[in-house]
Parts: structure tokens; sequence; C-alpha cells
């Protein structure tokens, strides 16, 4: 309340053109400081899965966790409340006071280019992981920004389309995570999304924005716009939408003073929105004089939870003839394959991407852990259509250089990449600085025909010991602007170089973005020299793999996704693993019946060679602390505890849900209700792996399931009937008494967690919530409690259900 005062006053001491300055952003992630009365300039910076801060460049490193697929593959929202407090310490480090994270769009297809970076199929699953997140990260005393609000499914035509959906639809399925959010956590931002809902942008939408996320949910915070996805001033200001980003040349700001002159918008709107954003303040202690209450909660070791995150979301789809724990004092000789094994990929990429100090690849964790083992690597396939980055037998400088080509700053630099987007390096002069330059030393270690590529868009000459390889003018593709500076296809030329002898290398960019007026306030210059040195081609490469694999007493299989198919900006066009991946793993695993696949990707991929492996373990994007937590699960010092937040299919072909593709503007999600498990179901048939579905390295028993209506509480007992102590995901679905066409067959309500020890019996505990039977009653537009009999079923995965419990009215 007190807080709420000051804040009313302290509007009334603003003039309009600096209230309506403060609702657009200063530059891409800061809101001006009003000295004045105290406030200072809020940061803002793009999660999920760490905090980049305002500088988007290596050399500000950050800690990297797990997707948000494999945060939700943990089925615990204390964990996602812990890597949320982690969050939240990131952040202060950083000096950012908003973080643009939980993304709790659903999995409405396999197919949606952001997939990894969302939670699940179910909108519960979703809402209590992102809870427990926005919770852990505002403890910190960080605001977060729930995002995309709403129906931010896809990727195709991403910042028009506009998605048609019931309302049922949207209230069962696509609202509702971010109901539970609001209601459970209290988010002190949600962002607005790029897309429409039938027939309005986001950005303007007043019904969904101040009817039903302000009115109806009791939402009291800041709604920010995607980035620039606000349109129109008078629109988006009467339809709810408070901050305008980035800025400064944004829909608010000085256009939005002009139209409340003009009487378009009244001025008191433009309060409540200027109070909405000094609240904000408040709450991140930005307002000088207004207590946020936040104390510094217990410093966490953010390379501990990312591992813990890394290990608890492993999920283990296969396991034959228990292969899987390894024993580590049975391993002699270990086989390590797959260019994901070296270079993980340890998060997915677009605006969620952050970097990384310290990664321990599946390689480097192996090896650490098998110190008495022979561990040999080989490539087998490499599935990257763009080089690595020069690195190895590389000295490198970055030199940063003004039109005239004179020096500005130069540092040495690990590797030959540099992404620039917001802010150039504090030693650079964004003002002068028109070039950018890698250069310095190479000496290789083998001789022969050796490729250099690189990524840039601008005029750029590449020259390799004193040989000019490209001398022109490289333009941008398509017409995302994001994409295309993100995307850039490498061109490639080879040089024959001599093992030892040390060669001058230089690639000098004039960046299109800096051609005028230097890097202003809207940087974004993205380039990298990438190198190969001479070795066996594809071929050789798989048959290399095999026979390492073949003499060895295990062979580790760690098959990826690229950037180049599975990011932000574009949706997949299919769900197979790019390159010669599958070929090698059928090759690896028919030499070698001891081959365990590692697949490392952020959302579902076929796996047409299952069933000849020994085992297969889904690792997501598994943060900075890989490779450690992999050797621990695969050497069984953790048990692999991820539950699948999303169903598997076997093939694109059977999946329920594949439309990504508008149809002049417009995306109709036609299956309505039924998308994941729910369609699946529906269709009568089997996907590889259900809702749910997850191995662990014990088994479990269902004994009883008991339902006390007053308490509304469900206790099963189940027993671990298996070897070894290990942890189970009781999950609880409701279903109709009588099969409904219109409903689904059964919905998650609930889930626990359990530990038992072999032999132990425990009881889980879950309380099935009061609106577990409801439905959004199109014919009054409200809620209808469905009071018909109806069943409780409690399983393992949405198709491998043990017991039942029926009720009568309702629940
Ligand atoms: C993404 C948002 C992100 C923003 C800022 C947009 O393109 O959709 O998720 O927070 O960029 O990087």
């Amino acid at each position: 309340m007190q807080q709420h005062a000051t804040i009313a006053e302290l509007v009334g001491k603003l003039d309009l053109d600096t209230k309506a300055g403060l609702l657009a952003g200063q530059d891409i992630w800061t809101l001006p400081a009003v000295p004045e009365i105290g406030l200072r300039s809020v940061v803002m910076s793009d999660g999920p899965v760490g905090v980049r801060g305002v500088r988007w460049t290596p050399e500000d490193p950050s800690v990297v966790l797990p997707s948000p697929t494999a945060l939700a593959a943990t089925w615990d929202p204390e964990l996602a409340r812990r890597a949320g407090r982690l969050l939240a310490q990131e952040a202060r480090r950083k000096g950012v006071h908003v973080l643009l994270a939980p993304t709790v769009n659903l999995h409405r297809t396999p197919l949606g280019g952001r997939h990894f970076e969302c939670y699940s199929e179910d909108p519960l699953l979703t809402g209590l992981i992102g809870a427990g997140y926005v919770r852990g990260v505002q403890e910190g005393g960080v605001a977060t920004t729930v995002k995309h609000f709403v129906a931010n499914d896809s990727e195709t035509e991403r910042y028009t389309v506009d998605v048609r959906a019931e309302e049922r639809t949207l209230r069962e399925l696509y609202l509702r995570p971010f109901e539970i959010i609001v209601r459970e956590a209290r988010p002190w931002g949600v962002m607005a999304a790029y897309n429409g809902v039938n027939g309005s942008t986001m950005t303007e939408h007043a019904r969904l924005q101040n009817e039903v996320l302000r009115a109806e949910w009791g939402f009291d915070g800041v709604i920010v716009s995607d980035w620039t996805a606000a349109r129109d001033t008078v629109r988006a200001a009467l339809g709810g939408m408070d901050l305008a980003m980035p800025g400064p040349h944004t829909v608010y700001g000085p256009a939005l003073a002009q139209a409340v002159r003009e009487g378009a918008v009244p001025e008191q709107v433009v309060d409540t929105m200027v109070a909405r954003v000094l609240l904000l303040a408040a709450r991140v202690g930005a307002l000088d004089g207004v207590p946020s209450g936040f104390t510094a909660p217990e410093e966490l070791d953010g390379n501990e939870v990312a591992r813990e995150v890394a290990a608890r979301s492993a999920v283990l789809v296969r396991n034959d003839n228990a292969l899987l724990p390894l024993r580590a004092e049975d391993l002699r000789t270990v086989a390590v394959i797959g260019a994901a094994a070296d270079e993980a990929r340890i998060l997915g990429g677009g605006s969620a991407t952050v970097f990384p100090g310290e990664v321990v690849s599946p390689l480097a964790g192996l090896r650490a852990a098998l110190p008495g083992a022979e561990v040999r690597y080989c490539v087998g396939a490499d599935p990257r259509t763009t080089l690595p980055p020069a690195r190895d037998g590389f000295e490198l400088t970055l030199v940063a250089r003004d039109g005239a080509g004179a020096e500005l700053a130069s540092y040495a630099v690990p590797e030959a990449g540099l992404t620039w987007i917001g802010e150039v390096p504090e030693a650079v002069d964004a003002e002068r600085v028109r070039a950018v330059e890698f250069t310095g030393t190479f000496t290789p270690e083998v001789g022969g025909s050796h490729e250099f590529g690189f990524r840039g868009l601008g005029e750029a000459v590449l020259t390799v010991n004193g040989r000019v390889l490209f001398d022109g003018v490289s333009l941008p593709e398509g017409d995302d602007p994001f994409t295309a500076a993100m995307d850039l296809s490498e061109r490639r030329f080879r040089t024959d170089l001599v093992a030892g002898e040390t060669v001058r290398v230089s690639l000098l960019l004039h960046p299109l973005t800096l051609a005028e007026g230097g890097a202003g306030p809207f940087v974004f210059v993205v380039t990298a020299l990438g190198h190969a040195a001479p070795g066996p081609g594809p071929d050789a490469q798989i048959e290399q793999a095999v026979a390492v694999a073949r003499e060895s007493d295990v062979a580790v299989v760690v098959v990826s996704t690229t950037e180049e198919v599975e990011s932000e900006g574009f949706d997949r066009t299919d769900l197979a693993l790019p390159g010669r991946q599958d070929e090698l793993v059928r090759r690896v695993a028919a030499a070698n019946p001891r081959t365990v696949v590692v697949v490392n990707a952020g959302s579902p991929v076929e796996m047409p060679w299952l069933e000849q492996t020994g085992a297969v373990l889904l690792s997501w994007f598994p943060g900075q602390a890989a490779g450690t937590a992999l050797a621990e699960v695969l050497l069984g010092a953790r048990e692999p505890g991820g539950r699948l937040p999303t169903t598997w299919p076997a093939r694109l072909a059977d999946a329920p849900v594949v439309r990504v593709k508008p149809e002049q503007g417009v995306l109709h999600y036609e299956e309505g209700v039924f998308i994941g498990y729910r369609a699946w179901q529906r269709a009568g048939t089997a996907p590889a792996h259900w809702f749910g579905h997850g191995l662990g390295y014990t088994e479990w028993t269902y004994e009883s399931a008991r339902f006390d209506p007053a308490s509304r509480t469900l206790e099963v007992e189940l027993r671990n009937s298996g070897p070894r102590a290990g942890r189970e995901v009781v999950q609880v679905y409701c279903a109709p008494g009588e099969p409904d066409p219109n409903r689904p067959a059964r919905w998650l309500v609930g889930f626990a967690q359990v530990h038992a020890e072999p032999g132990e019996s425990v009881l889980a505990r879950v309380t099935v919530p009061g609106d577990a039977t409801r439905v959004w009653d199109s014919g009054v537009g409200g809620w209808r409690q469905d009071t018909g009999p109806h069943l409780l079923e409690v399983g393992r995965s949405a198709g491998d259900l043990r017991l039942s419990v029926g009720t009568v009215n309702g629940l």
C-alpha cells in the first residue's frame, strides 16, 4: 500500500514527455533513468538458460543451464525454483533487473523452432515448472517476464502470423500456463508476443491483456512488447501494453506524448502505465526511497546447479539387457563418437544464446570419469554445415578499426568468432568503429589442403599465407532481419599448407551494419572465421568410428541437431538427425551391441535405429556441465531422473499436429484442445515414447491408490522392486467416467516425486486441484465444473497407467 501511494506521488511529479519517454527503451536493453525521482535505469536481458547481460560477447560469460525442455523433464518445480535463484544471482552479478524469461508457450507440434526453449506439451507441467522458475528468480530480487503472451508456438511468419483458436482451446491449453504462473507465482512482468490471436496483434490485445490477464487473473506487473513487436501507439496503449522495446525509435516516447496531446490516449492511461513501470523498478531495487523488501539469499554454485539439472533431466528411453549403468571397473577401452561428443550443443540458438565460461564436453567428462580406461574419440559423422571457428594452432587478435583503417582497440581471442548485439566491447569506440579484423598466425599440425570459411555481411578480405582467398561483398538473404543477420551462410576456400610452418592469417570485415554512423544504439555484428584441417572424408570417418567401436568394450555415440535445423527464427521441416548420423549409429551399433546413443537435441528427433542399439539416453541441450552430468549418469553415480515433458513420435508422419505454415497470414489451431498426448490418444496411435516416459535404473510396483474427497488427496503406495535406490515421478491423470469425444481421454492433474531404497515401499501424495474437471463452456463464455463421474489414473506415463480410482460427482 505504502509502495503504491509513494508511486502515485512520484508519477504526479513527472511531466508528460518524461512519462512517455519512460515507457520506451532508451536503447536495446535498458529504460531511461529519471534521477529527479530517484529512478535508476532498469536493465533487461534474455534468459531463459542463463543471463547474457547487455553485452552479447563471449568476453562476458554466464552460467549456462540446460534447455527449458530439460528443466521440464525433471518434473521438479523446486529444482526449477533453485535454477531461478541461480539466475537471479547471475542477473545481479551482471547488473540486470529484469530477466526476459521463462518461455511458456506450448509444444503444439514437434516442428516448432523454439520447442527447446519451451517446457512441455502439457499446460499443467508447463505452468508448475514455470511457477517454480518465476518464484526462484523473484526471490532473488530480479523480475521475470513470462513470455510470449500468447499462442506464440511456432516461428513461421512469426512477426505477423494471426493464430485463430477457439476460446476453449486458448483457455484450456495456451492461456493455462500463464494463468497458473500468474495466480501462483505473481510474476512482475509478462511479454506480449509478436503474433496475433483471432485478428488482433498481441501487443494491442485489450481483451486478453486487460480483461483476462489483469482483471480476471489479477496480474499487477508490466506488459513489455517482444522486441520490435509494437506497431501502433494508440492501439498498444489502449490495448494494455506498458513498455515498447527496444528503443529509442519506437511507438512510445515522443509518439505517445503526441497521442495524448491529440486526445487519442487519455493521460490517465499513461499514468497507469508509468505507475506499473515504477512498481517494477521498486520491486527490483531500482527506485531510491522505495524499499524492494529483498534480502540476498545464500550464494549458489552455478556449475553445481547446471550439473544437477543436467543429470536429473536425462531421460533413459531404452536400456536393453540393463546395459546401463556401465561399470567403470569393467571398461578397458571406450569409444566416444560424434561431433557433439567433442563440441556438445549445450544450448539452443537465437535470443536465448548466452556465452559459457567453462564447458565440459561429453568426451572430457567421460575421460575425467574413466582415468583407468583408454578413451578413443572419432568424429564419425559431422552434421555441421559451417566449419568450427579457427582455434587449435591459431594465435589470434581481434582488431577494431575506424573508417581509415586505424586501430581503435585490439585484444587476443581464443577463437575466431564475434557476436556484437546491443553493445560493442568496452574498449571499442562505438561511434568510430567501421571494421573488425581477426589477425594472427596459424601453425598447422598436418600438411595438405586446409579449408577456411567465413561468415559475416559486408565487404570482406580473407588472406592466408599471403594469398587472398576472398575479396568482395557478402550480402544478406531473406526478409527476417534477425534470422538474416544470425543465419549467415559460409563462404569456403581451400589452400595448401605445410605441417609446422607458421603462416599469417587475416579476415578483415567492414560489416554492413557499421557502414554509416558506427555501431550506434543497435549494434548487430556477427562474423566468424572457420577452419578445418585436412582429414578423412565422410565415408572414411564412418569407417574409422566403426573400427574403433568394434574394438572397444562399449561405444558411446553422441548425435545432435545443429543450429541450422533447430533454433529461433524458423520452424523445423523434419525430425531427422542432420547429416549422416543415422547411418553412423546403425553402423556402430551393428559393430558393437554395447552401443549407447546419447541424443543431444532440444526437441524430438526420429530414432529409426532405436531397436538396434543397447541404450538410448536423451540429454536435451545439457548446459555447461554436459559431460560431467553425462558421465555420472552413464556410470551410475546418478540415476537418469528425467521423464519426457512431451510425446516423442517415431516418425514425423505419425505426429498429430504438424502444420506450422500460415495460409494468407493465418494459422488455424484446428485441432482444438487435442495436442500432444491428448491428440495421440484420440487418434489411437502409439508414439515412440509417451509423455511422462523415462526408465531410470530401478523398477517400480504400484501397489494401491486411495482418494480422500475431503482433502482431495490421492495416496499412492508403491514399492521399489528393482535392484537400486531410485527416484520415481508418480503421475496422476484424470479421465471422464464415460468417454466423451469432445474431451481428451485423460489429462495430467498432478504428480509427485518419491525416493526409495531397493525393496522399500513409499507413499506418494498428490493433491488434485479443485479445477481438475473444469471445462470451458463456450455457450456461456465461462468455466463449468463437470460433476459427472471421473477416474483418477496413476502411472509412469500417459501410456503406462498402473492403477485407477473411480470417483462419483466430479472430484
Ligand atoms: C524474442 C524474445 C527475446 C527478445 C529479446 C525476440 O526476438 O522473441 O524471446 O526476449 O527477442 O532478445
